[in-house]
């Protein structure tokens, strides 16, 4: 009998909290206006309101789904989350399986040393692709609360000082070896090209057939523009674009489309 109210108990808490769920909203939740349920008596079943964690996951799994698009700054209640996330072991876990299924993907393709006619390439991003920014959002410790202060940012590529995102120099020289032209295409400006430059060599890239980097007449585009047009050159001149790995949705939007498309995690910024 005791038993079953209990049960008949936690049903109603259980209920009481499906009812908040739907309810929940992430101000009253900071408020701490939101109710925790717990029995009391045996102090086990404890039933909290959907936290503040799952609903930053699921800001961030959309981000990347490309759902939230054109943010200016990461919310800030989400600011703790995105950081412990690009820090995270997990952060490296998710990089390395798009490594896999990239390499996996490369198996597949024609590409091959032997019959290669030096017409197949591929492309990377820099930022958040081949180098890591999150020493500077470290430094800095605001992770995507703020909008991000160019001049700061600048000055901080330009110091060349990134260092390689985890897994990627592996990935970036299986590429190459397997006789792909590697073309990076990156939204740094041109003033940038030899910071940029020293930078990757220290970090382990080396040997790249072109670094594209923005020049004046660039900044009027946007930048998925930009890199549209860049691919629409490369096709151009008979160069089969066989893959772009990103960190931006910028980096595959528009035409042509690549073949196929590898989208790193980055809910820091969003770059239209
Ligand atoms: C951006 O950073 C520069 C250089 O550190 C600083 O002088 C400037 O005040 C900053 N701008 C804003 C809007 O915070």
């Amino acid at each position: 009998m005791a038993r079953s109210l209990l049960l008949s108990l936690t049903l109603t808490f259980l209920f009481a909290g499906i009812v908040s769920a739907r309810d929940w909203n992430i101000l009253s939740q900071l408020k701490g206006t939101t109710t925790t349920t717990k029995t009391s008596q045996t102090g086990v079943t404890s039933l909290k309101a959907p936290n503040l964690n799952g609903y930053c996951e699921s800001w961030r799994v959309n981000v990347e789904l490309n759902n939230i698009r054109d943010f200016k700054v990461v919310p800030q209640e989400c600011v703790w989350f995105v950081q412990k996330y690009m820090t995270s072991s997990q952060y490296e876990d998710d990089v390395e399986r798009a490594v896999d299924e990239a390499i996996l993907y490369l198996g597949k393709t024609c590409c091959e040393k032997k019959t290669c006619d030096g017409m197949d390439a591929w492309i990377f991003d820099i930022d958040d692709t081949l180098l890591s920014t999150i020493p500077y959002h470290k430094s800095n410790g605001c992770f995507g609360g703020e909008q991000l202060n160019t001049t700061k940012f600048e000055e901080w590529q330009n110091s060349g000082k990134a260092p390689a995102v985890p897994h990627m120099v592996k990935l970036y020289h299986e590429i190459r070896e397997r006789g792909f032209k590697i073309f990076l295409i990156s939204s740094r400006k041109e003033y940038l090209r030899s910071a940029t430059v020293e930078n990757l060599i220290e970090a382990g890239y080396h040997s790249w057939s072109n670094l594209l980097l923005r020049g004046e007449d660039d900044e009027k585009k946007s930048v998925s523009q930009y890199k549209a047009d860049l691919r629409t050159w490369l096709t151009s001149l008979g160069y089969r674009v066989w893959g772009v790995m990103g960190a931006q949705w910028n980096s595959f939007s528009g035409c042509p489309v690549p073949k196929r498309t590898f989208k790193l995690p980055n809910s820091i910024y969003y770059v239209a």
